[in-house]
């Protein structure tokens, strides 16, 4: 359990449990949220979910799950977490994107749900770059407005690197 500190120190944080049914965890309580969470890796049945790690160098800084709602009408729910000192750099929306993704592709989900507290605005806007609409209690995602969000600017480390601070456009263009 090599993610244990970086799992508490998400799990220890008052300003991110603020909008969650999560408790503020000590260390022993995080380490079992954590084993519990890496367990799931099966969505077979209404229930279960996935959650996926958010790594910064190495480092988990959040995750990303993926809960099986509702089989015959192929929807799924989404939920975001993110280490605050990691706040504001497009990597939620950018790891969130990958799952709707994976959910739209792989699963074949018809729609994708977010359930995000009145107030809790940084969800909101995360959930609206991506293309979900509706009352923030019950957000939607569609295929179709999923793949017609509007593009970001996107800059990654390596691109960076390499070219100096050129933005790219994300979802990238394909090349022919
Ligand atoms: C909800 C939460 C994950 C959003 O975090 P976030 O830092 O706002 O989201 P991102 O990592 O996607 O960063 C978005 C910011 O990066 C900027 N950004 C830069 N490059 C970007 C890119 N390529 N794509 C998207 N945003 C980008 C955005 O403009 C935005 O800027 P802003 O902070 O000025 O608004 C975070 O607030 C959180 O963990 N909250 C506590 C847990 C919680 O309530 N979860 C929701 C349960 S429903």
């Amino acid at each position: 359990m090599e993610d244990a500190a970086a799992w508490y120190e998400i799990q220890s944080n008052p300003e991110v449990v603020r909008y969650l049914d999560w408790p503020l965890r000590d260390a022993k309580e995080s380490l079992e949220h954590l084993k519990h969470r890496t367990q799931h890796t099966v969505l077979l049945q209404a229930g279960d979910f996935l959650a996926l790690a958010i790594e910064s160098e190495g480092i988990v800084v959040g995750d990303v799950s993926l809960h099986l709602r509702d089989v015959r009408n192929r929807r799924v729910e989404m939920g975001w977490v993110l280490n605050p000192a990691h706040s504001g750099r497009g990597y939620a929306t950018e790891a969130a994107a990958a799952v709707a993704t994976f959910a739209f592709e792989h699963l074949n989900a018809h729609e994708i749900t977010a359930v995000i507290r009145p107030g809790n605005e940084r969800s909101i806007a995360l959930a609206t770059r991506l293309g979900f609409v509706g009352e923030p209690e019950e957000m939607l995602l569609t295929r179709e407005r999923f793949d017609s969000r509007p593009a970001l600017a996107y800059l990654t480390n390596e691109t960076e690197a390499t070219t100096g601070p050129v933005p790219i456009v994300w979802p990238q263009p394909t090349v022919s």
